[in-house]
């Protein structure tokens, strides 16, 4: 597979019904893979980490014409995996899991985050509560001005938008979550409204909400605003 300078590809990985692919996925793995998996407790969360990790590497191989096992990764300083120098060095790739469902986003020579969280309702009381201890103050005070109604959505999309930031970045929680901000509404595009520690990404970095499953929230964060193509796949 090839990928355009301006193009992302997208790819859904459904986890539920991957079964029949999980012996592949996990001969796939690398070894110090396989003991990370052995670390989870609970059997779904090793199951899910397998078949996200192997459809992963099964992806990847695609474009870079290679067997999925052959795949090497490195890791940058806070844990963003990156394909080692040793292949196509101008892929970047990031990876996402939540509930039922991986996504993964590909670009070429852009960095690149995603995220997926599945929508779990509770009282709006209790995101509003993560929110203050989170968010910055604008997206505390917008979640708090919108109707009761609408405010878990608002969390989500503050969320995944921050978290797709974030992992473009690969600085985890190294970067506050309250260091920079991003619009809430859930309703409108998605797009950085400040960032402080890197004021230049509101030229340079396109946030962007992506369609997803029913439940489920989605974004992205590019290191260019000129991307144009969004391809979907969904992995088997
Ligand atoms: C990895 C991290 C960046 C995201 O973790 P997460 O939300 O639990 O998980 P996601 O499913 O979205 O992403 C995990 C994947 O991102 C990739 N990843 C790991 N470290 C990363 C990093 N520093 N930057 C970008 N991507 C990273 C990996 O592919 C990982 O998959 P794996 O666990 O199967 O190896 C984590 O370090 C983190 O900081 N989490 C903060 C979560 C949070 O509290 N968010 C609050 C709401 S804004």
């Amino acid at each position: 597979m090839q990928i355009c300078d301006e193009s992302i590809d997208l790819w859904t990985i459904p986890l539920s019904n991957a079964g029949d692919r999980f012996q592949e996925h996990e001969q796939s793995l690398s070894t110090d893979e396989r003991q990370r998996a052995t670390r989870f407790r609970s059997a779904k969360d090793r199951r899910h980490f397998t078949l996200a990790r192997g459809s992963l590497r099964s992806i990847l191989s695609q474009y870079l014409g290679t067997q999925a096992e052959a795949v090497r990764f490195s890791y940058g300083t806070h844990g963003k995996p990156r394909l080692a120098n040793t292949h196509e060095p101008s892929l970047e790739f990031n990876l996402s899991h939540s509930g039922e469902y991986a996504l993964c986003a590909l670009t070429k020579s852009h960095p690149i985050g995603i995220d997926i969280e599945k929508i779990r309702t509770a009282d709006p009381n209790y995101y509003l509560r993560l929110a203050t201890r989170f968010f910055s103050r604008k997206e505390f005070e917008a979640i708090s001005a919108a109707p009761e109604h609408e405010r878990t959505l608002f969390f989500f999309a503050c969320w995944t938008r921050k978290e797709a930031y974030l992992k473009r970045h690969g600085l985890g929680l190294h970067l506050p979550l309250s260091g920079f901000t991003v619009n809430v509404d859930s309703s409108e595009s998605a797009h950085l409204i400040d960032t402080p520690w890197r004021p230049e990404d509101l030229m340079i970095t396109r946030l962007q909400d992506l369609p997803a499953p029913r439940g489920y929230r989605t974004a992205l964060a590019v290191a260019s605003p000129q991307l144009k193509n969004l391809r979907h796949y969904t992995s088997s």
